[in-house]
């Protein structure tokens, strides 16, 4: 890399105009989504908190490593790296404008200098060859309209030898915080399809012989998927969780085609089955993700 990331969070942003492909990904991040993430950022980062020591014990990262971000949004994950990188450098790359403008101010506030944020879209971005130690990414792979260009493009920015890791949701039925969603509101709301293994979105990723076929045609070897369990925090009480899961745009467009009364009673049975959930630090329920790891060829 020749650009200097000692001043980046100042730094003009790159741009690159995201694949036709992407487009809906990146109206969705740069619109209602995104602008959603941004307002309960502090929530998400709650529910996500947990997978990062994971993630970072995987990347491994050394002090003089120079390491890609992907799908960093507010960059909770490219600070963590950029402290264990304290010599190197990190480099987040995300679609969305809302989430790039709030992780280069959280860098500035939080006196993180060896980071630098690029909007761009993974899949087609132009990453200098080689010019990366490690790629990382909590739940940001799972968005890809064309997996195979993405993880090849990845590959690419890899030194020989360079290291992936990242985090992705392992299939609905097994993260216990979604089944009690779905499960509570069910009987009141026609639920949707949530995209399973091989659509883009928070479940594309759920099949790890997916994963491995994809990693491997990309070029990757040592590829390795390994189970990660551990409750995410949604918020303080069933009150302030049934707010924050209503002004979700999924559910939020669910309740809208139900009538006025189901709508009411799928809220209130939520609010009835997470109450149930309490305990002294708020609610948390079960996640499961798969922690995937793999290396360029030396
Ligand atoms: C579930 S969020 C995770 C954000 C962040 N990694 C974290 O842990 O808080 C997924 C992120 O991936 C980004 N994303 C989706 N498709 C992308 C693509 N093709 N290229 C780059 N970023 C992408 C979204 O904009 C979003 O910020």
């Amino acid at each position: 890399m020749t650009e200097d990331h000692t001043t980046a969070p100042r730094a003009e942003p790159r741009q690159h105009a995201p694949a036709a492909a992407s487009a809906e990904q990146a109206q969705a991040w740069n619109g209602d989504d995104g602008r959603h993430w941004v307002r309960h950022r502090e929530r998400y980062e709650a529910m996500q908190r947990n997978f990062t020591p994971h993630l970072l014990r995987a990347a491994a990262i050394g002090t003089a490593d120079r390491v890609l971000d992907i799908g960093c949004g507010a960059g909770a994950t490219t600070r963590a790296a950029a402290r264990d990188a304290g010599r190197g450098h990190v480099l987040g790359v995300d679609l969305s404008k809302p989430l790039l403008a709030e992780a280069r101010r959280l860098a500035l506030e939080e006196g993180v200098g060896n980071v630098a944020f690029e909007e761009g879209d993974a899949q087609v971005h132009p990453f200098p060859d080689a010019a990366f130690d490690v790629a990382i990414s909590r739940n940001g792979m799972m968005f890809f309209a064309d997996p195979p260009a993405a993880f090849t493009n990845i590959a690419r920015a890899l030194r020989p030898g360079g290291r992936l890791a990242f985090s992705c949701w392992q299939e609905a039925a097994v993260n216990e915080w979604l089944v009690t969603l779905w499960t509570a509101i069910a009987p009141y709301v026609e639920l949707p399809d949530m995209g399973g293994s091989g659509q883009p979105g928070a479940f594309s990723l759920a099949d790890p012989e997916r994963v491995r076929q994809l990693l491997g045609g990309a070029g990757f070897t040592d590829i390795a998927v390994e189970p990660v369990a551990e409750p995410i925090h949604l918020g303080d009480d069933a009150e302030d969780v049934v707010e924050f899961v209503a002004s979700l745009g999924l559910i939020r467009d669910l309740l809208a085609q139900a009538t006025e009364e189901n709508a009411r009673q799928a809220l209130a049975a939520l609010h009835t089955e997470l109450a149930g959930h309490q305990g002294p630090d708020g609610i948390a329920l079960g996640a499961a993700a798969w922690l995937v790891t793999a290396r360029t060829p030396e």
